[in-house]
């Protein structure tokens, strides 16, 4: 009786820790389709990433620190994120587009995986009120606050439908309307 009650626990937290991974499709992934939703305009914040046009379902659940503000995560400690995170303690510092393991528990980050680089292999860097654009053409792209381009994929002619972000690899993944991947963070660093 005592183990069945304690099974029916565990079942319990799993479907409920399930939930939590679905909330926006899949598992623990963030699926973007560019055909069915406008340009996605995200602004690098001291209180935290704003996201224009953001989809029903919530994108940055899981809180953010003054170094990392999170774009896309989820509230489940040890998996991905994607956000805007300042390079050094210095109150003006710099920010880069990064990619790293996010624990909401303790808003705490791991090293980060991924850091947007141009084409001289240099981080890319913008200020708070920067933008991380997510754009119905089918590219991303890092903007200063001023609007002047940092990065972007350059995939605009890619024929990108649909971003992915896999919070379990901590890849960002753009695919093409026959589901081949056009662009991800892991393989490429994009270009200016
Ligand atoms: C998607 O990309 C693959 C690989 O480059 C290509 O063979 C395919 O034709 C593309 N599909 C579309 C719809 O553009």
């Amino acid at each position: 009786m005592a183990r069945s009650s304690i099974f029916m626990l565990l079942l319990v937290a799993a479907v409920l820790q399930i939930s939590v991974g679905v909330r926006a499709q899949g598992t623990n992934t963030f699926d973007w389709d560019f055909q069915v939703r406008g340009d996605a305009i995200c602004t690098n914040l001291a209180t935290g990433v704003t996201i224009d046009n953001h989809p029903p379902y919530a994108m940055n659940t899981a809180g953010f620190s003054d170094s990392h503000r999170n774009i896309i995560s989820y509230d489940t400690d040890d998996i991905y994120a994607l956000g805007f995170e300042k390079l050094s303690s210095d109150p003006s510092a710099s920010f880069a587009l990064s990619i790293y393991k996010w624990f909401p528990s303790d808003s705490s980050a791991r090293p980060s995986v991924f850091q947007a680089k141009g084409l001289t292999g240099i981080v890319a860097t913008v200020d708070e009120g920067a933008t991380f654009r997510i754009l119905r053409t089918g590219s991303l792209e890092l903007r200063a606050s001023d609007g002047s381009l940092a990065w972007t994929t350059g995939t605009e002619s890619a024929g990108a439908t649909r971003m992915e972000f896999d919070l379990d690899e901590g890849n960002l993944i753009l695919y093409n309307k026959s589901g081949a991947k056009v662009w991800e963070s892991r393989l490429n660093n994009g270009s200016r």
